[in-house]
């Protein structure tokens, strides 16, 4: 693989917290490089670090010590400004809790990036991203009308709309039940095969986290296992 299709390049990456006297490592020096077009799972138990390192991998918390590129970009010293370039058209994220605004419409709740990031609302595009995730019939319902699964997957509609080249997704099954949980995952596949997109994916569930082409476990911060998923074969 040619270096210019590593998208997130994170060298030595920590981050410590100071509890009282104590030095919490959550994330304790990580290597690595997300290229373009893969499916990457995160794994490890609770309080392993998975949080904060994708919120380093996302800019919205700098480490404490190492380096970070963004699509070749150092972001070390950035402004909020600057950052939010970096990020813009590049990092789209979904969150375990779905995060939609009750009283805005399925296609309202996609949009809502648009307004953000001061770009021009075009319904056919709304409706383009809510095919991509079968919920181009549920564009006028409200969220209160929608399942667990479907919520999520409008969640990943709003983030698709800005057009990322990374998916960036914490926890996005910790909500949902096998069935839905699977179904998010495969999604996620098929906009890697598809549209060539990248997906980050944490997971303490290994029955959605080995749907990847590359599974990294962490455990106290560090990574302590890489595999290639079966979805690499
Ligand atoms: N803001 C914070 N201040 C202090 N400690 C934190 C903070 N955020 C996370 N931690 C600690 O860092 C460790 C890793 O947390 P986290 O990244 O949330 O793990 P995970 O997402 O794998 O559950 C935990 O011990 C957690 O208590
Ligand atoms: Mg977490």
């Amino acid at each position: 693989m040619t270096s210019n299709s590593i998208l997130i390049e994170a060298r030595g990456i920590k981050r410590h917290y100071l509890r009282g006297s104590e030095t919490v490592k959550a994330v304790d020096g990580i290597d690595l490089e997300i290229h373009a077009a893969e499916m990457v799972s995160i794994l490890g138990p609770s309080g392993s670090g998975k949080t904060t390192l994708i919120h380093l991998l996302s800019c919205l918390d700098s480490p404490t010590e190492g380096s970070l590129s963004i699509n070749g970009k150092p972001v070390a010293g950035l402004k909020e400004d600057e950052l939010t370039k970096v990020r813009r058209g590049v990092l789209g994220f979904v969150f375990q809790k779905f995060y939609l605004l009750p009283t805005l419409s399925v296609a309202e709740n996609v949009e809502l990036p648009l307004l953000f990031y001061r770009q021009p609302v075009r319904r056919e595009e709304t409706m383009a991203v809510l095919r991509q995730v079968n919920l181009e019939d549920h564009a006028r319902f409200m969220p209160n009308q929608l399942s667990g699964g479907q919520m999520q997957r409008v969640a990943i509609a709003r983030a698709l709309i800005i057009k990322p080249k990374i998916l960036i997704a914490d926890e996005p099954t910790g909500n949902l039940d096998t069935e839905n949980g699977i179904a998010v995952f495969d999604l996620f596949r098929a906009l890697v095969r598809e549209q060539g997109i990248s997906v980050i994916v944490t997971s303490h569930n290994l029955v959605f986290g080995y749907r990847a082409d590359r599974i990294i476990t962490l455990a106290d911060g560090r990574i302590v296992r890489e595999e290639k998923g079966p979805a690499a074969a």
